[in-house]
């Protein structure tokens, strides 16, 4: 199924035509929205965040992340690539080549929204800097800025911030490179300048902010898994069948949707089932969660 604008409300500050024809020039390669689902509103996404380098509050990253200065801003790619270098955010996301992408983003911590991103698929950055045939993951960091981010300035975390992805999860054209959402450059809540966003997986592997990019041929530690492994796993697939340790993952409460509304269902791969489910054929989900 298509989606297109209609299967969303979208939110009437950013219904105007370029917004509208960017959406209608995704539809193909975007994924199924179930119709009536509605949009987030610009201030649900910028006002509850997890950002740990600025607090543990959900409201920390925007009352602190004004701090960082993201331009100039590069990203270095390195590791098991042809093109290895420093390149910028323009370099990767040329303005021409970004596209909106309407994704679900469902947190480790039960509570989804979602949200209109702007973005590249991360493919087209990986053919550009040309990976070579024995990278097998690909490793993300998030800046080190200790002076701009306040958390940083105690071991709360070992910062950096690391994620990784298996390099066929990092190719599947849903997973893109974000830099922006309803139409604007990214927030710096939101991980600007450029973050990763990987829809059917648990929201902490959508690492923001992002000045490291390595192609490795072993599975790269991560932050959650490292810190606390019985409870986040190096996958973490949306999945309602495997609960956290602390808490059901069966159903999530959607910002915004009032108190009236009640909790929804979690669905599997966070609905994006017919589009990733093959990359995990024959695995144990339970085992590798
Ligand atoms: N990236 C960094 N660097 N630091 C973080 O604390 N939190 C993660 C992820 N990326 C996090 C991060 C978690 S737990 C979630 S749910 C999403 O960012 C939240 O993204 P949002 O605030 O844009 O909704």
């Amino acid at each position: 199924m298509k989606l297109t604008w209609s299967d969303v409300t979208p939110e009437a500050l950013f219904l105007n035509r370029r917004a509208f024809l960017a959406g209608m020039g995704i539809a193909a390669a975007a994924p199924a929205l179930a119709a009536t689902e509605r949009l987030n509103s610009f201030e649900e996404i910028t006002n509850y965040n997890n950002f740990y380098e600025f607090g543990f509050g959900k409201t920390d990253p925007a009352e602190h992340a004004g701090q960082l200065t993201t331009d100039p801003w590069a990203v270095e790619i390195g590791g098991l690539v042809d093109r290895p270098g420093n390149y910028s955010v323009a370099d990767l996301a040329p303005e021409n080549a970004v596209e909106e992408r309407i994704y679900r983003l469902r947190c480790v911590e039960a509570w989804s929204m979602v949200i209109p991103w702007l973005g590249i698929p991360l493919a087209s950055v990986l053919d550009r800097v040309g990976v070579q045939p024995s990278a097998k993951f690909v490793a993300f960091e998030t800046v080190l800025r200790p002076e701009e981010m306040p958390a940083q300035r105690r071991r709360v975390m070992d910062w950096p911030y690391r994620e990784a992805l298996r390099l066929d999860e990092a190719m599947h054209p849903l997973t893109i490179l974000a830099t922006g959402l309803y139409g604007k450059p990214m927030p710096n809540q939101n991980g600007a300048p450029i973050r990763l966003v990987v829809p059917w997986k648990y929201g902490f592997k959508s690492i923001k902010s992002i000045v490291r990019i390595t192609l490795t041929d072993t599975q790269p530690a991560c932050t959650w898994q490292q810190m606390q492994p019985s409870e986040y796993g190096f996958y973490a697939n949306v999945n309602p069948n495997v609960d956290h340790p602390r808490w059901s993952q069966a159903t999530e409460r959607r910002i915004g949707a009032g108190l009236l509304a009640g909790r929804q269902e979690t669905l599997m791969f966070n609905g994006y089932g017919d589009q990733v489910a093959q990359m995990y054929a024959g695995m144990d989900l339970a085992r590798d969660y």
